[in-house]
């Protein structure tokens, strides 16, 4: 039997084997398994997909297949059967991430083959190959694979990370931008071209950090938002810097001038795209609503999984899909529109004064809160959720910090902290929308200038919602509905 189907035939065999107290409501894990990052999120023929980098054998990392899932709207997805596996000398110890294109009607999928040189995998080579559908649904590699190989590799570039190939189109050219470093512990983004998919020459290094960047930088993205250039890069071990930047690993956006024919991204500041604890290795498409959509892995290398262990036997899970807005020099992130087509019970509360704390006369698991407060004089105010005899996840705004707080101490069986982001408020007023599932939490703060997203793992009673207050504020407005 084949790999793909080998693998296909362990998931049908064992998804009756899955613990579903943590499978979520909303968001897309894998069939059984291991996922890490999003790949070839696409459009195509009106339905989008979207692969995952896969092991389905355990819930561990191990040898990366593709899998793949089609949705109509974002939010409800059928798993498709995988779509690669590490079958081929190129990609025999990996099919990494990778992202896909249409062309001449086909779908064309463009990943990192990783292969082992050593015995223990510590030391590896990583190439380009391509793969294509008729359908959607089925994929060929490439008979020419490698289609980007080691000799075309520039000097001043670690020869071994090399990888995660994002394509696009601009003009006549296809271009794949392709995380890197200059082996002397700086992250880089190289640019390749071609007019085929099949022959690649070399453009430039289009972008380069400094040493407090990260050592490597993985899954770089690259696009226009009205006629700014943004690149997004996952920068391993990125050095704090005050609030942020605190997780292992992170994920950051530069905006700045772009020049793709001679391959030169002249970096504006650098942000962070998220500001919780969960959001890594993202990737975006152009949607045929004109959007920039981005979704992430919503979980973070180095940190542990509870999902790994106890018979769960899954681990890992997407972001929901959220829509890009440049706003001056900023991004804003959004959640699509699409997630309010979803709710359902419907409760709210109009203009009511806290001071202390007030449970919500609803309980849920899986819910969007969508709350406006009016600061008054209050020092400190927010709400908990998933709150419980012993549990509570704080998301709790600091007046005189002028920070917003997600502090998941006592949230459950995960890990635990408290991540803080800098946040003015607005004519005296803090707007969130909250997206609780059951096991994620995910914060967008005043419109979407900024997101806080983190895994935590409650009991299951832990189900009380409640708003409080350290001095007198007012919710002017709080509506709630369960997403099913
Ligand atoms: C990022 C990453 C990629 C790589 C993939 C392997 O999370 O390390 O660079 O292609 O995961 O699964």
């Amino acid at each position: 039997m084949n790999k793909l189907d080998e693998a296909e035939k362990y998931i049908k065999a064992n998804k009756e084997r899955l613990n579903k107290q943590y499978r979520l409501e909303y968001h897309l894990m894998g069939e059984y398994g291991w996922i890490n990052d999003p790949n070839g999120f696409i459009q195509y023929k009106g339905k989008y997909h979207l692969f995952y980098q896969h092991y389905p054998f355990d819930a561990v990392w191990g040898p990366m297949h593709w899998g793949h899932a089609i949705s109509e709207d974002l939010i409800k997805w059928h798993y498709a059967p995988l779509a690669l596996a590490p079958d081929e000398e190129y990609d025999k110890d990996g099919c990494f991430s990778g992202s896909a294109i249409e062309k001449d009607d086909k779908l064309y999928l463009v990943y990192t083959g990783n292969i082992h040189t050593g015995a223990d995998g510590g030391e590896y080579k990583q190439v380009q190959n391509l793969a294509y559908s008729e359908d959607g649904v089925h994929f060929k590699k490439y008979d020419k694979n490698p289609v980007i190989g080691q000799e075309q590799i520039p000097e001043r570039a670690s020869k071994r990370d090399f990888r995660d190939p994002k394509v696009f189109k601009k003009g006549q050219y296809y271009y794949v931008v392709l995380g890197s470093n200059d082996g002397m512990g700086n992250g880089q983004v190289l640019l390749y071209r071609s007019l085929d998919l099949k022959q690649w020459e070399f453009v430039n290094i289009l972008a380069k950090g400094d040493e407090t960047m990260g050592y490597n930088w993985e899954c770089p993205d690259l696009f226009e938002l009205d006629g700014k250039g943004v690149l997004i890069v996952s920068a391993q071990h990125m050095k704090a810097r005050g609030n942020d930047f605190n997780n292992p690993n992170s994920v950051i956006y530069f905006i700045g001038d772009l020049d793709i024919e001679k391959g030169v991204f002249q970096l504006g500041d650098c942000h962070a795209v998220d500001y919780g604890f969960d959001f890594y290795a993202p990737q975006t498409t152009l949607d045929k609503l004109g959007r920039r959509l981005i979704v992430a892995w919503m979980d973070m290398w180095e940190m542990p999984m509870p999902t790994q262990e106890r018979g769960h036997n899954w681990a890992g899970a997407m972001t929901l899909p959220r829509e890009i807005v440049r706003v001056g020099d900023r991004l804003y992130f959004k959640p699509i529109e699409e997630i309010k087509n979803y709710r359902k019970n419907h409760y709210h509360l109009r203009n009511i004064k806290i001071n202390g704390e007030k449970y919500l006369d609803t309980i849920s698991e899986c819910y969007e809160l969508e709350i406006e407060f009016d600061a008054g004089e209050a020092r400190e105010f927010g709400v908990k959720v998933r709150k419980g005899k012993e549990e509570e996840t704080i998301l709790c705004y600091s007046r005189d910090e002028s920070l917003f707080i997600f502090n998941r101490d006592k949230s459950g069986i995960g890990p635990k902290g408290e991540r803080k982001t800098n946040i003015a408020l607005k004519n005296n007023k803090l707007k969130l929308r909250i997206f609780v599932d059951r096991c994620s939490v995910e914060v967008f703060i005043n419109d979407g200038e900024k997101t806080m997203t983190g895994r935590i793992y409650p009991g299951k009673e832990s189900l009380n919602i409640s708003v409080f207050s350290k001095g007198e504020c007012s919710i002017t407005r709080l509506d709630k509905w369960d997403i099913a």
